[in-house]
């Protein structure tokens, strides 16, 4: 399809947007710029294809209503959500994402005439996007499920799953090429689809539950590939960009929330994904041991004459929903000259820039905000390292226990810190299911409670110091 020279240019502008939004996003200072940037974008990048569709008001109109549903379930949905439903979001909007680029390689091959055989450069992208964009799709949709709690999280692994899978995947390859050989055949195209959706049922079954997100994450560039070879089918150039973006970028995201993981990308996919590794005693939340516990007045004591404090917040933040009393225990220390940061792990909580969103909504400065590399010399000259609602991330184990789960993943350096506070609730283990030796350290101090009442005691207690 060929374009007007107005109606390129435009295009070219959505594209350049794209980019620049993306560009934004790396910092959060910029993000919610980059957001109104790629929004901007996409406006532009609308009405540049309404003129095309001149010659069929019906089209026109369906694109109407179609706009008029999904605007307002959009916006609604992610003012309502939860930051800890964040994945389950993500899964859905890119889910359906897959879906639409896969429907839409769909009706483009029903368009010709179903004896008259497509070129194959219609036909490549055509099977590539269906076969995508339906796995992305029926894939999305298992993670929603996990995540939900619709369906058991656990890995589901059944008997003769591996040789089913593959000879689905087989069949997917047959298919497929013959598609493009012949560029013709209907119902191959409509098994082709069937095939893949099963695929991407398939896939994420035996995967756990609290791995979703980097599953969610390669499906969203799974999507954004499907997304491009639409672009190809339809000869429409800000969906080849766009969709290029989208799958550049899921993948890169991917790649460093494994390796912040400590895990490949291959062990991530045909390893242990998902397998949570609860022993003995770390189900039982390490029984027998001692541990010391604090009050939050000798705990606020500390705080309150401690010259550098270093926040180290993880998914209990979340779950507690902490963020507003984390600031403001910050804030109070801060008035009385304690030096404050916080220490930001690349994988804290479940989502990447889990912890950045959740301070930057409590408007925690970000120039305190300092990421691993950053920091973690600074442990060595702290105070006291607080510890909110993290386990993992500052479990020692990643360093020195070999055959451990984490073994490997880099971790915040809390272990040399003066004194070491955890907030959280139990004993029992963060998302890995493995005991945290440094629990048991004679420097750790234990706050027990909901993370959210702990800081508001300890900000009463500072007070009072
Ligand atoms: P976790 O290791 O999961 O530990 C969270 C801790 O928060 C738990 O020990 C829990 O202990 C505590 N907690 C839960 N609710 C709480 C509440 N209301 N108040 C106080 N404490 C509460 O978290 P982390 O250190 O942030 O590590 C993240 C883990 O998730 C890593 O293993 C990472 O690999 C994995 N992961 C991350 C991502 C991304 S992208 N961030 C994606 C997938 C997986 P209690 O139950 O005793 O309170």
């Amino acid at each position: 399809m060929t374009f007007s020279a107005p109606i390129t240019l435009l295009y070219l502008l959505a594209a350049v947007l794209f980019i620049w939004g993306l560009h934004q996003l790396s910092s959060p200072r910029h993000a919610r710029m980059g957001n109104l940037l790629a929004a901007a974008g996409m406006v532009i990048a609308f009405a540049a294809t309404v003129p095309g569709l001149h010659h069929s008001v019906l089209n026109l109109v369906l694109m109407v209503v179609a706009i008029l549903i999904g605007a307002p379930l959009g916006a609604v949905a992610a003012r309502a959500v939860r930051m800890t439903a964040m994945p389950q979001m993500v899964a859905t909007f890119n889910g359906v994402g897959g879906g639409a680029a896969a429907l839409i390689s769909v009706v483009e091959f029903l368009r010709a005439p179903s004896t008259v055989a497509i070129p194959i450069v219609l036909s490549i992208p055509v099977v590539f996007a269906v076969v995508i964009g339906a796995t992305s799709f029926a894939g999305s949709g298992v993670a929603y499920a996990k995540l939900q709690e619709l369906m058991r999280g656990t890995p589901i692994i059944y008997r003769g799953q591996q040789p089913v899978n593959a000879a689905v995947a087989a069949a997917i390859v047959v298919l497929g090429v013959l598609l493009v050989v012949t560029g013709v055949g209907v119902l191959a195209l409509w098994a082709l689809l069937v095939l893949s959706l099963l695929l991407g049922v398939a896939f994420v079954l035996p995967i756990g539950g609290a791995d979703m997100p980097v599953v969610i994450s390669m499906l969203n560039a799974f999507t954004g590939l499907a997304v491009a070879g639409d672009g190809f089918v339809l000869g429409n150039p800000v969906l080849i960009v766009g969709g290029t973006l989208v799958g550049a970028s899921g993948t890169f995201l991917t790649k460093m929330m494994s390796d912040a993981m400590g895990r490949s990308i291959g062990n991530l996919l045909f390893g242990a994904f998902g397998t949570v590794l609860v022993t003995e005693q770390s189900a039982a939340g390490g029984a027998g041991r001692s541990v010391r516990s604090g009050t939050a007045d000798d705990i606020g004591t500390l705080l309150a004459y401690s010259q550098k404090v270093i926040f180290v917040p993880g998914y209990g933040l979340a779950v507690a929903q902490a963020q507003h009393a984390v600031r403001d225990l910050a804030e109070l220390l801060e008035k009385r000259g304690v030096e404050v940061d916080y220490a930001i792990h690349p994988v804290a909580g479940r989502m990447p820039g889990h912890m950045n969103v959740l301070l930057a909504e409590a408007n925690v400065p970000y120039e305190q905000l300092k990421e691993m590399d950053e920091i973690n010399d600074a442990f060595r000259s702290t105070d006291v390292a607080l510890v909110v609602g993290a386990n993992d991330v500052v479990n020692p184990a990643a360093r020195n226990s070999p055959g451990s789960p984490i073994y490997g993943m880099p971790i915040l350096n809390v272990d040399q810190a003066k004194n070491i506070v955890f907030l959280k609730r139990s004993m029992r283990p963060g998302f890995a299911g493995i005991d945290n030796e440094l629990l048991y350290d004679p420097k750790t101090i234990m706050l027990f409670g909901d993370a959210k009442d702990s800081l508001t005691s300890l900000v009463a207690a500072v007070k009072a110091a």
